[in-house]
Order: structure tokens, then C-alpha cells, then sequence
């Protein structure tokens, strides 16, 4: 293989050795099975495709100094998945055989993950489908869970640099009582219009707002949002976002640096009083936010003064970064390494 440019990979899809599938069928789950091709054959009428019975996930396996590959918090994935699963009506995959299918997919593409000194990663996207053939709205009684994984750099330009953010009113990503909780396409595809506006207006990203009242923070495009003031750390509670695993990794940390967390809703207008901004997730890790723009109404809340990242989020990033690269010990079980 050529050697790749780990230091300036995108977050992309570069094609790997091999990805892992399971089918269920006959109201159960088959074998774990290892797949080199890049395509699904599948029925014209499955339910993935006409009623949104998909559901997806997002993990990363990281390269330590001392070799070791970690992958971050795989149980919380598993339980997520399981959670859309609920949402959506399809059959729920155990814990242990999301974890069976990760770590051999991790393992058969190990030449893929990037180098410690490079900072990037290796990111595992997990996909559930009906593939069964209905044509009344019902769910499947077939499905498939793939995973496949891809070397990834930074989501937002810069890796950990402030970027300004925009608020966007005209479109909601899910509805007040909708499938925001959970990792569902359809929800990818409702935030579209409202991602390509917010860069087509020269913006890192698109700010949501509650749907109902359009008076609450929800989140940042495919990211959760937390503010820091007065050694608190504030992140929304709605109905329509997902619970990110890595906003509840920084709620702990929060909590172990000694700071109060808080999970409450934020209105708008609070934007004004934080001492530092950032969006969070796997894809995203901590993008600090410089200022979030509302257009509509003429304000823009400037949060970082001098553009730089904060005191509060650089020392959160550098403590999730340093468990996730096993550069500091685990102290809360997040890790699994892969053996
Ligand atoms: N919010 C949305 C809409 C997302 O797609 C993601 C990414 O998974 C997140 C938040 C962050 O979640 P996590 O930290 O679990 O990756
Ligand atoms: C993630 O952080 O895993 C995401 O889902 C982001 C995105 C590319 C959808």
C-alpha cells in the first residue's frame, strides 16, 4: 500500500481491506461475517429505502504511543444503537456482538489506523437496514448490520481551532417529539438544506434551535453544544437531540476538574454570558466556537474575544484525547483495547 498522508486525511470514506456484516433473518441474528466488497445487494422494495428503517453509528479506534489500539466507549454505541432500534422497529443487536463485530472489523483493517503522531483516527461507522420487501409502512422482518471503517482527520477545518457557527430558523432537523434522540438518516437528510445554507453563508456549521419555540439551544449541525461560565458546565436538555458520547464523557471530565455540570435548556439569549462555547462528538471531538451568528434577528454572540480556543476547552480536549491515545490512564473503563 502507499503510505498515506495521516497528517492530512479528511473526514471521508477511503476504501478499506474488509467490512463485517450480520444478517437477521427468521426473527434472528446470523453470523458475524467478513465481507470485502464495498456493496449491499439488496430487494428494490426494502424498507431502508422507501420508509427510513436505517440506522447508523459512529465510533474511533485510536493508535498509542505504546502500539495499542483503544477504541472509545463501544458499549455507549451499542446502547444507542439499541435505543434507535426501539425508536424505529427494528430488532435490537446484543452488546456483545456489536462488540465481536468492531473488534474484528478494527483487527481485519488494522493497517488503516493512523500512526499516533499523526492525530488522526480510525473511524468505525456501524449501519443497520430493513432489507425486507414491504410496501404497506411497516417495518421489515429482514435486516442487515454492517460496520465498515475509514481513516479520518479533523470534521471541522482546523482540527481544534475556533470556527463562527449560524443559527438557522427556517428548517428543523426533528421535531419536538420526532427521531432527534436517535441516529436515524432521515434526520441526516431533514439537516441538509439547513448545513448547505450555513456554509453557503461562509459558516463552519448550522446552530439549531428547539423546534417548538425556537427559544432553546439545541444542537450544532452533527454535534452537541456545551458552554462553560462561572466554572459550570451547561449543556441543553430537548427531546430532539442526540445524546452525544462524547458530551457525556465531558460532562465526567467536567465534573473530575471540579467544575458544576449543568443539563438544563438554554435560551438563546444566555449565548451572550459564556466564558467559552464548543461542539462536541466523535466526528467533531471539541470544535471550539469563536461566535454564533442570528441573522435573522441582526446578533451575533461573540464568545471567543480573540478567536483562540479557551482555557476550560483546551484542558477538556487534552484530557478525552489523552484517554482515547492511552496517554493517561482510563480511569472510568472507557477503553477497550483490542487485543
Ligand atoms: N449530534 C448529532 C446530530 C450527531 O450526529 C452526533 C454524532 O454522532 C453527535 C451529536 C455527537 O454524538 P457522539 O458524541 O456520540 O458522537
Ligand atoms: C459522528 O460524530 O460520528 C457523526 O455522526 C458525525 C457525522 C459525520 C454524521
Amino acid at each position: 500500500m502507499k503510505e498515506l498522508d495521516w497528517a492530512n486525511l479528511p473526514f471521508g470514506y477511503m476504501k478499506t481491506d474488509y467490512n463485517v456484516r450480520i444478517y437477521y433473518r427468521n426473527e434472528q441474528w446470523g453470523e458475524l461475517e467478513t465481507c470485502s466488497e464495498e456493496t449491499i445487494p439488496m430487494h428494490m422494495a426494502a424498507t431502508c429505502l422507501h420508509y427510513g428503517q436505517e440506522a447508523f453509528e459512529g465510533l474511533k479506534a485510536f493508535r498509542g504511543k505504546d502500539g495499542k489500539v483503544r477504541i472509545f466507549r463501544l458499549e455507549e454505541n451499542a446502547a444507542r444503537l439499541q435505543s434507535t432500534c426501539r425508536g424505529i422497529l427494528m430488532p435490537e443487536l446484543p452488546t456483545e456482538r456489536f462488540k465481536e463485530a468492531v473488534l474484528k472489523v478494527v483487527r481485519l483493517n488494522e493497517r488503516f489506523i493512523p500512526p499516533y503522531e499523526s492525530g488522526a483516527s480510525l473511524y468505525i461507522r456501524p449501519l443497520l437496514i430493513g432489507t425486507g420487501a414491504q410496501v404497506g409502512v411497516r417495518p421489515a422482518n429482514e435486516y442487515l448490520f454492517v460496520i465498515f471503517v475509514t481513516p479520518v482527520g479533523p470534521y471541522f477545518k482546523g482540527g481544534f481551532s475556533t470556527n463562527p457557527y449560524v443559527i438557522i430558523r427556517e428548517f428543523d432537523r426533528a421535531a419536538p417529539l420526532g427521531t432527534g434522540t436517535y441516529k436515524v438518516g432521515g434526520n441526516y437528510a431533514a439537516s441538509l438544506r439547513a448545513n448547505k445554507k450555513a456554509h453557503d453563508l461562509g459558516y463552519a456549521c448550522e446552530f439549531y434551535l428547539d423546534a417548538k419555540e425556537k427559544k432553546y439551544i439545541d444542537e450544532c449541525g452533527a454535534a452537541n453544544f456545551f458552554g462553560i461560565k462561572n466554572n459550570t458546565y451547561i449543556t441543553p436538555k430537548s427531546t430532539s437531540i442526540l445524546p452525544s458520547i462524547t458530551n457525556k464523557s465531558l460532562m465526567q471530565l467536567a465534573e473530575d476538574l471540579g467544575m458544576k455540570v449543568e443539563r438544563r435548556p438554554i435560551p438563546e439569549e444566555e449565548l451572550l454570558t459564556f466564558e467559552e462555547a464548543g461542539a462536541c462528538g466523535t466526528a467533531a471531538v471539541i470544535s471550539p466556537i469563536e461566535r454564533i451568528d442570528d441573522v435573522e434577528n441582526g446578533k451575533s454572540y461573540v464568545i471567543s474575544k480573540d478567536g483562540k480556543p479557551g482555557p476550560v476547552c483546551t484542558k477538556l480536549y487534552n484530557k478525552l484525547r489523552a484517554i482515547q491515545y492511552g496517554d493517561e490512564p482510563d480511569t472510568h473503563g472507557w477503553v477497550t483495547i483490542v487485543e
